[in-house]
């Protein structure tokens, strides 16, 4: 069998210790063996979020915590502005909407972060129960500047919880939980965690906890009281993925030795040398400005004349190098590389050099080595 090299923006490689903590056998979910597993997975987890607030962990992928986080706070005929600069800030709006929130979209330049005065100038009108966010917007590869964000919504709609996904960038950006405001936060195990698929975690605060007193949306499995309740005892409410959380307690425990400050310039790293590659080889990038760009994705046109779907089919066939394509209305426009988890510089330059070599193959008029070159001229911020 080929190599496969996945450089997609989720699911990403996993890393050793977490696939080898996965082969245990079962055990018993109401015992002392995953009452221990819970608290470590915890600890390791409340550090990653930089959080002293209540912290759940769903057997669900990142959607299944982002409907969480909305029916455990919104009330029917909220009014919710949700900002959509991408597919996932257009989901997190259809899941407001379906608990019958009132969603105001606030709509952002797909390839641009939320653009900050528009959003000081909506935020000025009217009363908002909540805001919805996306930290790291994937589809498009932008990070929007979430502290400026938090601070916007502290002195213009202070009322407002702040909803938060951030599934591809917990870990690769700064993200301090608490010292921000931040009310809910959901992330998931398959992106920079380097874990499977599987498994997805909820910040919520004291705030949070106020508005899910009075939130009438109809939920069952996702009701946070239970949560709450089962979690005291080391315990969920329901069967949880115990193969994932043994993954997940490997997994964050990897990201707490290397430590975050070390984790987030690993990652800005990776971005800025796929991001100078991908310029040493006439690309264009979809995020122009670089202060804008996601840490663990980077979206890529190809050369002009050549279909992304081409390229990616001809980068998986011939080298088994597996990138994503575009989302939404950029589906068939773009492809974006994904640089996280346990990626490094090696595998990153590994990506640049079949990239290349996948181009020049196509008959683009690239220089061999001038990816893989620009890409090790990048020093560590
Ligand atoms: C920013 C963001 N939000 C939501 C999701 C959806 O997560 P999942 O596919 O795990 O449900 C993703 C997955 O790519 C994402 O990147």
């Amino acid at each position: 069998m080929k190599n496969q090299y996945l450089a997609l923006p989720g699911p990403t490689p996993v890393c050793p210790e977490a696939l080898q903590a996965m082969a245990e056998p079962m055990f018993n979910h109401r015992g002392p063996r995953f009452a221990g597993l819970f608290q470590e997975v915890m600890e390791n987890c409340r550090e990653l979020f930089q959080t002293q607030e209540d912290l759940f962990i769903l057997t669900a992928s990142g959607t299944g915590a982002m409907e969480a986080a909305a029916v455990n706070v919104l009330k029917r005929g909220d009014r919710v502005l949700s900002a959509v600069n991408g597919a996932f800030g257009q989901r997190f709006a259809d899941i407001a909407a379906s608990v019958g929130a009132e969603v105001e979209i606030f709509p952002g330049d797909w390839g641009k972060a939320l653009d900050l005065d528009k959003l000081e100038e909506a935020l000025s009108q009217g009363t908002y129960r909540a805001i919805t966010v996306i930290h790291c917007e994937t589809s498009t590869a932008v990070l929007n500047d979430l502290q400026a964000i938090a601070r916007l919504r502290d002195r213009l709609q202070p009322q407002a919880l702040l909803l938060v996904d951030a599934i591809s960038s917990l870990g690769a950006a700064k993200l301090p939980v608490d010292k921000w405001g931040l009310d809910v936060v959901v992330t998931g195990s398959q992106k920079v965690l380097a874990a499977p698929p599987g498994l997805a975690m909820v910040s919520f605060n004291q705030r949070a906890w106020d508005a899910h007193k009075s939130s009438d949306v109809s939920r069952y499995y996702w009701d946070f009281t239970k949560y709450k309740t089962f979690m005291e005892k080391g315990e969920t409410p329901y069967t949880p993925a115990i193969s994932q959380f043994l993954a997940i307690k490997a997994a964050s425990a990897r990201f707490v030795n290397e430590g975050l400050d070390n984790a987030v310039k690993r990652h800005q790293l990776m971005a800025a040398m796929t991001r100078a590659a991908s310029r040493a080889l006439g690309l264009e990038l979809l995020v122009a400005r670089d202060e804008e760009a996601a840490t663990t994705v980077t979206a890529i046109f190809p050369p002009s004349g050549m279909e992304a779907a081409k390229l990616r089919a001809h980068l998986r066939e011939t080298h088994g190098l597996i990138v994503a394509g575009g989302q939404g209305k950029l589906a068939i426009d773009i492809f974006r590389i994904g640089h996280l988890g346990i990626a490094d510089a090696a595998t990153v330059v590994s990506y640049i050099a079949l990239l290349e070599k996948g181009l020049h193959e196509l008959g683009h008029n690239v220089v061999p080595g001038a990816g893989v070159a620009a890409a090790l001229g990048c020093q560590p911020q």
